[in-house]
């Protein structure tokens, strides 16, 4: 796994120009606070300077970085309040303690982890996005959006909790190495938000769920976390209803007993593509499962 320094990534960022979405402008608006004179202002992406294919190839080796096992990750790129820098002398304190807890598999453009970050400032999340410029792009989003977060006033009524510290993205296939990222029973909560259907039936093995996979989601998902589906295909919520319903790892959860569950609300509604859904009137099909206690 490559590991960039602090400097080095906030460099990456600061000289990323419009055409990245991000522009380097002195202020929004022209005039400059005193805190804000001497900070280049990144701003909150738009999509249209991300827009990619709308499907990766998923069995092609993209060129991607992913640690050998989970204890070669470095976090402190994603989560520099959270972990130590590899050459910093002393880790501060609250460094290095919390390890990543939720994972958005195929977040998109980031709008589930926008929506959960403030609600759970404890709680690291990440999500694994396989496009490059869609990665990008919240990457950018969450790095503007700290930015704007630092600069409020502490009484200002758009401060966040946690100010999205606890959330980042990395450029990764899931399905090819979720493993590399996550030790085993780490997560508590792993989204499958609106995944790509792959209709065709000799493209069904494209799909995010597959018999296979789910031992992989077992592996890190631990006894008692939840695993979320989320789909408008009723074919796909038929097909990722019935692997899981068939591994001994994963015990469906009855709709309502998440009925009032915020996170859930948050992955039906949160996303864009569960806002596309909405704003065309379709419909949603949910599925959740508990991850089984380990057999003896
Ligand atoms: C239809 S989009 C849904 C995005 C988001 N969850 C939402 O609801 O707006 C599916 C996303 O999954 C990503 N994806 C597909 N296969 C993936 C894989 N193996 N690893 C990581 N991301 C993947 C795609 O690039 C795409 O952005």
């Amino acid at each position: 796994m490559s590991k960039r320094t602090h400097d080095q990534v906030e460099a990456t960022e600061m000289e990323a120009g419009p055409s990245t979405g991000i522009s380097l402008t002195p202020s929004t608006n022209g005039v400059n606070t005193p805190d804000q004179a001497n900070v280049g202002l990144l701003q909150i992406p738009q999509k249209r300077f991300y827009r990619q294919r709308a499907h990766a190839n998923v069995f092609v080796d993209h060129e991607l970085d992913y640690p050998k096992s989970p204890s070669a990750m470095d976090w402190s790129f994603h989560y520099p309040q959270y972990f130590s820098y590899p050459d910093q002398a002393e880790p501060l304190p609250g460094q290095n303690i919390k390890k990543v807890e939720w994972a958005d598999v195929g977040c998109g453009f980031g709008g589930l982890l926008m929506a959960l970050a403030p609600m759970f400032p404890d709680t690291l999340m990440l999500g694994m996005e396989i496009r490059t410029s869609v990665t990008k792009y919240v990457t950018d989003r969450i790095a503007a959006t700290r930015q704007s977060q630092s600069l409020l006033p502490s009484e200002s009524s758009e401060k966040k909790p946690g100010e999205y510290q606890n959330v980042s993205v990395i450029r990764a296939n899931a399905m090819k190495h979720i493993t590399n990222f996550f030790d085993k029973g780490q997560l508590s909560k792993i989204f499958f938000l609106f995944p790509d259907p792959h209709f065709k039936n000799r493209k069904q093995k494209a799909r995010i769920i597959t018999p296979g996979l789910l031992a992989e989601y077992a592996y890190v998902l631990r006894p008692g976390g939840i695993l979320y589906t989320v789909t408008d295909v009723k074919d796909l919520h038929d097909w990722m209803a019935h692997h899981l319903n068939n591994h001994p790892l994963f015990i469906p959860i009855p709709n309502s007993d998440l009925e009032d569950d915020p996170i859930l609300e948050a992955a039906r509604t949160s996303t864009e593509e569960g806002k596309k859904v909405e704003r065309n009137k379709g419909d949603k099909w949910v599925a959740c499962f508990r991850r089984a206690e380990n057999p003896e």
